[in-house]
């Protein structure tokens, strides 16, 4: 089970600081109204505390700058390809490794190779870019999540885990469509929430049963293996690397947005374990990513990957990891605050729709949350509600609101202190302390898809 937080510290020590800018509450008030009430509007330098993604914000390793030194920039077989392609089999066990810019390159690629329209592709619950790319090829992403991971309030571990029936059922409807299945470690939409080994295992038995291939969407695959280490019965005993080979070892291939467990600030790739389907990919790679050693990418950035693929398989790291996220829920849980329970691997979830229940759905409460953090704060959080995910029936006009109304705070990699946690904690207090004079939000602009990054707002008075 996992350490108590007083009973360790960070891992590492500081070598490189950047300053933080903070401004006065009027000034962040002029700025969120100035950004429409939208913390993608805003520059990153007024946020004091920037939990708006845990994807390119890591702070990376000296071992890891000193490897962009040895950046071989040539166009074609640079040496930082080959040391990626050794870290990949190494510890992942695939052959063939396809570097691509991030980890929608590589989904783009997969899909190209195995997705026609009409197909169906499975999976725990598909992360937006995934499903953006399979609906681009004219199928269909179907989510099989256990019953357990869309409650949000309940504690269980291995909320990321497939209904294994559900899968089966789906398959069956019509086997012949399903593309492959995909499980997404840890899973992002529900909280990063992990997927338990004996899970993983189900998924491979039945894929066989059926013959169709299993890939995995590894963007937080070492974190899930901590988990693993911590919470399932027989691994306790096993190193992360170990419980890191066995994991793919179920799976045909993977795609991996580096930005995540791989360390970096930009990349990703697609690996195989089979070499046909590497030739295919690389036919999608070489017109849309670039060559087949870069993939979109430096010699500087390959050798950042394939270093930070090793260094996130240090347990003290990932403990301490886990355990900063840990840290701020148990925070906000002692304030009274409705987090999705447990945390997760790489953020903290607030279920808005619980805090703040006067603000109706067509007024965004989980928008308004955002935006008030950032007031009281500077804090910079992301809505994952009403805004990103609701959306208007083409049929009928009428707004679709998702189930879940929530506000994700995604915590870099290395990057921030206890003590920042602290702050986060602090700034939601105050706002729950005034949650019943919170004012809702009118939605005034909206692009037609993804709507989120570029709505804008008004208060509502
Ligand atoms: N898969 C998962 C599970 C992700 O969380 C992301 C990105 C991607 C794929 C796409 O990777 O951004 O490198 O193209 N998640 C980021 C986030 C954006 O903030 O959760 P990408």
């Amino acid at each position: 089970m996992f350490r108590r937080r007083d009973e360790y510290a960070e891992p590492y020590r500081i070598k490189v600081v950047e300053m933080l800018r903070s401004t006065d509450r009027p000034t962040r008030e002029r700025l969120i109204r100035e950004a429409g009430y939208n913390v993608f509007g805003l520059p990153s330098d007024v946020v004091y505390i920037d939990l708006l993604s845990d994807s390119g914000t890591v702070a990376m390793s000296d071992n890891q700058w000193a490897g962009m030194m040895l950046g071989d920039e040539a166009y074609a077989g640079s040496r930082n390809f080959y040391n990626l392609r050794d870290a990949v089999k190494d510890i992942m066990g695939f052959d063939y490794v396809v570097p691509t810019h991030q980890g929608r390159g590589a989904e783009h690629i997969l899909m190209n190779v195995f997705v026609n329209a009409g197909d169906r592709v499975l999976g725990n619950m598909h992360f937006d870019t995934t499903e953006g790319h399979i609906l681009l090829k004219g199928a269909e992403p179907v989510n099989c999540l256990a019953e357990a991971g869309y409650k949000v309030s309940e504690e269980a571990d291995f909320k990321g885990n497939f209904d294994l029936d559900l899968l089966e059922a789906e398959i069956k409807k019509d086997v012949e469509k399903v593309s492959f299945v995909l499980i997404t470690i840890t899973c992002n939409n529900n909280g990063g929430q992990p997927v338990s080994m004996e899970n993983i295992k189900g998924v491979r038995k039945i894929a066989d049963k059926y013959g169709i291939p299993v890939f995995f969407d590894a963007a937080r695959f070492a974190e899930n293996a901590y988990f693993i280490k911590q919470l399932e019965p027989g691994y306790q005993d096993k190193s992360v690397a170990e419980i890191v080979k066995e994991m793919f070892s179920y799976g045909d291939g993977c795609t991996m947005s580096a930005k995540k467990d791989a360390l970096v600030n930009i990349g990703g790739f697609v690996a195989f374990r089979n070499a046909e389907h590497y030739e295919r990919a690389t036919e999608w790679q070489v017109p849309f990513e670039g060559y087949v050693t870069y993939g979109g990418l430096a010699g500087r950035d390959l050798e950042a990957m394939a270093r930070g693929l090793y260094e996130v398989l240090n347990e003290d790291y990932l403990e301490d990891r886990t355990g900063q996220v840990r840290y701020l829920g148990d925070l906000l849980i002692e304030a009274g605050i409705p987090i999705v329970r447990p945390p997760g691997g790489h953020g903290i979830y607030i279920d808005a729709k619980t805090l703040l229940p006067h603000i109706p759905r067509h007024e965004f409460p989980a928008q308004a949350l955002t935006v008030e953090l950032f007031i009281e704060g500077g804090i910079r959080g992301v809505e994952l509600g009403g805004c990103a995910f609701g959306y208007k029936d083409p049929e009928t006009g009428e707004d679709v609101w998702p189930e879940l109304e929530l506000v994700r705070l995604a915590i870099p990699r290395r990057t921030y202190t206890d003590r920042h946690m602290m702050m986060v904690a602090r700034a939601l207090k105050a706002v729950k302390e005034r949650a019943s004079s919170i004012k809702g939000l009118r939605l005034v602009y909206e692009a037609p898809v993804m709507r989120h990054f570029t709505a804008r707002f008004e208060r509502v008075e």
